[in-house]
């Protein structure tokens, strides 16, 4: 059943953002706000803000906000209903009670529910079916002990086509839904189990409620692992194995171990490292990174030392650049993966290689230096040009002069040439081309519409909707067309969630409803970030400043137009090879981009 409107609103209404995010981290009182350390990203100095009066949150350091619903929705991993439900317990706010199973909210508990009991079935099947010995056998050869089997309810499928089909028919659980999380699949009305004689490791997501399995075969048969499919509560690139389990003392630790198969994880846990989680068979995503961030600063991989565990930590480099989280890698002799080195070698080397862990960005570069002969000019401007994208894109600016540093002293050149050869690297590609045509063989030429886009028209349409949030009655119709036509597709958006509530009416803006009426992400944190945080340049003459930015997006507009008519030629030109004509068309846009 949905939960009526009309109690959505009563729980927004009485449900204080201050005292649910204080259960989580604590806050300090700060001017109008409140302040601490941001749970989704890691910093030293709280950036992490909630508003009282507003009733949101917005973290200057990583862009997250939204109200007390978003909040719950991300601290606890919940869908919007769950955490509707959550806050109205704390309430004490009588809810309807779920009886029909065919709405949406439902059904994912009744595929969790699914997942669970399957998860009990196979756990049981393994402790306690004859049948199972062979199961047994096997994990006892391959070392690992009954407490791990127990903590991480490692199970066995049977070998029979529809033994867990059955079980799950006779607990009443819809097979339908069971088959949605791809437990059983169902052929001329007749379902069957997908995993059948494999050792089963049930993946649970960081509240242990189970999202999927991984089942092992327990020969030759291929394939060696079978995953569940995806499904509305498994997307294989989003989780990490071992992550209930591991986050606790991850985040103790300060870092995080990332292998790469279930037994490795295992095994780990096994000889005391805790703080271990896995990929399930993929490359570390940006999802894992925003996961695992939550809990840890640093992340160290703990690959295969072959050829491609190497390349695959390497591959893993701008994803920590772009989430400005530090990455380490861990070497370990090649050959063995971390289970066979474990049992082979034990706890205390294994200790050791950890310690002896490298931060990602070296072991780049040195593996880069590895594969050229820096000794010739020719290697030596091929290390720059490949290395300094990486250095470019280092958040901390400290940290990027070090690596600068360090450049210049591996390959013998002056830290000067390296810095600008990191500059350039960033720089907007456009501007280069302007001057240096000639190079345009080597040089991406960005298209009609790559510069079309670099062209910034936000400003004053963010402009406009700053002053609707403050001054909402300042509104008129014409203001809405005036959106309709704006270049920004999130602060379209946006406007368009503002409008719709000042013309229903009460001139007043409720962001904290609004943030839950906004869809598009970005739309939603603008308008949590600019409610926070007030521009004081609108204070003066709202009402001018209003009609002389609607009077430019006019304007803008039809600049675009022009623009992009003029674009189309550039881009003829540029097709034709007819150099005089694109230089001229070049510093025709340019004049108008800056004029
Ligand atoms: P064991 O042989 O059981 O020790 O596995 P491993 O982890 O040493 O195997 P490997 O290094 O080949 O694979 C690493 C991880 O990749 C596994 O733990 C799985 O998550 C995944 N993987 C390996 N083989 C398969 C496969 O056939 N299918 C799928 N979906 N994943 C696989
Ligand atoms: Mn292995």
């Amino acid at each position: 059943m949905m939960i009526p409107q009309e109690k959505i609103d009563e729980i927004r209404e009485r449900a204080d953002i201050v005292q649910i995010v204080s259960e989580y981290l604590p806050l300090k009182k700060s001017g109008r706000n409140h302040i601490g350390l941001c749970p989704f990203h890691s910093e030293k100095t709280p950036s992490f803000t909630v508003n009282d009066e507003k009733q949101i949150f917005y973290c200057f350091g990583c862009g997250t906000g939204g109200n007390a619903f978003t909040f719950l929705m991300k601290q606890e991993n919940l869908s919007f209903p769950e955490a509707v439900r959550s806050i109205a317990k704390r309430l004490g706010i009588d809810m309807p009670l779920d009886t029909k199973p065919s709405n949406e909210e439902n059904q994912r508990e009744i595929m969790f529910l699914a997942n669970h009991v399957a998860m009990d079935f196979y756990h049981q099947n393994l402790l306690t079916s004859p049948a199972a010995e062979n199961a047994q056998m096997y994990l006892k050869k391959r070392g690992l002990k009954p407490e791990i089997i127990k903590d991480f309810k490692i199970g066995y499928a049977p070998a029979g086509r529809d033994g867990l089909a059955k079980f799950l028919r006779n607990k009443g659980i819809s097979l339908e839904l069971a088959e949605k999380v791809g437990l059983v699949s169902t052929k001329d009305k007749d379902s069957y189990d997908r995993f059948r004689n494999r050792i089963m490791f049930p993946i649970m997501d960081t509240r242990a409620r189970v999202i999927g399995f991984g089942g092992r075969s327990l020969g030759s048969e291929e394939p060696k692992y079978l995953n569940s499919p995806t499904s509305p509560l498994f997307k294989k690139g989003d989780v990490a194995y071992g992550m209930y389990q591991a986050k606790n003392v991850a985040s103790k630790e300060g870092f995080v171990l990332v292998v790469e198969g279930y037994f490795d994880l295992l095994m780990l846990h096994q000889y005391g490292f805790v703080n271990t989680v896995a990929t399930l068979g993929t490359a570390l995503t940006i999802n894992h990174l925003r996961k695992l961030k939550g809990y840890t600063k640093e992340i160290y991989t703990l690959f295969d030392s072959d050829e491609a565990g190497k390349a695959a930590a390497i591959k893993s480099l701008p994803l920590f650049l772009e989430e400005d989280i530090h990455g380490k890698v861990v070497l370990i002799p090649a050959g063995l993966d971390p289970d066979d080195l474990l049992q082979k070698e034990g706890a205390p080397k294994m200790a050791h290689y950890i310690q002896k862990a490298k931060p990602l960005m070296d072991f780049f570069l040195n593996s880069l230096k590895a594969k050229l002969n820096i000794e010739t000019l020719h290697d030596k401007v091929a290390f720059l040009e490949e290395a300094a994208p990486y250095i470019a894109n280092i958040k901390n600016i400290v940290e990027r002069d070090i690596y600068i540093e360090k450049i210049a002293n591996v390959l013998h050149i002056g830290p000067d040439i390296v810095l600008s050869t990191v500059r350039a690297a960033k720089i907007p590609l456009y501007s280069k081309e302007a001057e240096g045509l000639k190079d345009q063989q080597r040089h991406h030429i960005p298209t009609a519409n790559e510069i079309l886009n670099k062209v910034d028209f936000s400003k004053t349409e963010e402009k406009i909707l700053k002053v609707l949030l403050a001054y909402p009655s300042l509104y008129n119709d014409s203001i809405s067309r005036t959106v309709e036509i704006f270049n920004t597709d999130f602060l379209k958006e946006a406007g368009r969630l503002i409008i719709d509530v000042l013309q229903k009416g009460s001139g007043k803006i409720e962001l904290s409803s609004l943030i839950d009426a906004a869809h598009d992400e970005k739309a939603k944190t603008w308008l949590v970030k600019n409610s926070i945080h007030d521009d004081v340049s609108i204070k003066e003459e709202p009402k001018k400043i209003l009609e002389d930015c609607c009077k430019k997006v006019i304007m803008e507009s039809r600049l675009k137009k022009e623009t992009s008519l003029l674009l189309k030629k550039f881009t003829d030109a540029e097709k034709a090879g007819d150099m005089e004509s694109f230089k001229v068309l070049t510093e025709s846009y340019l004049s108008k981009k800056r004029g």
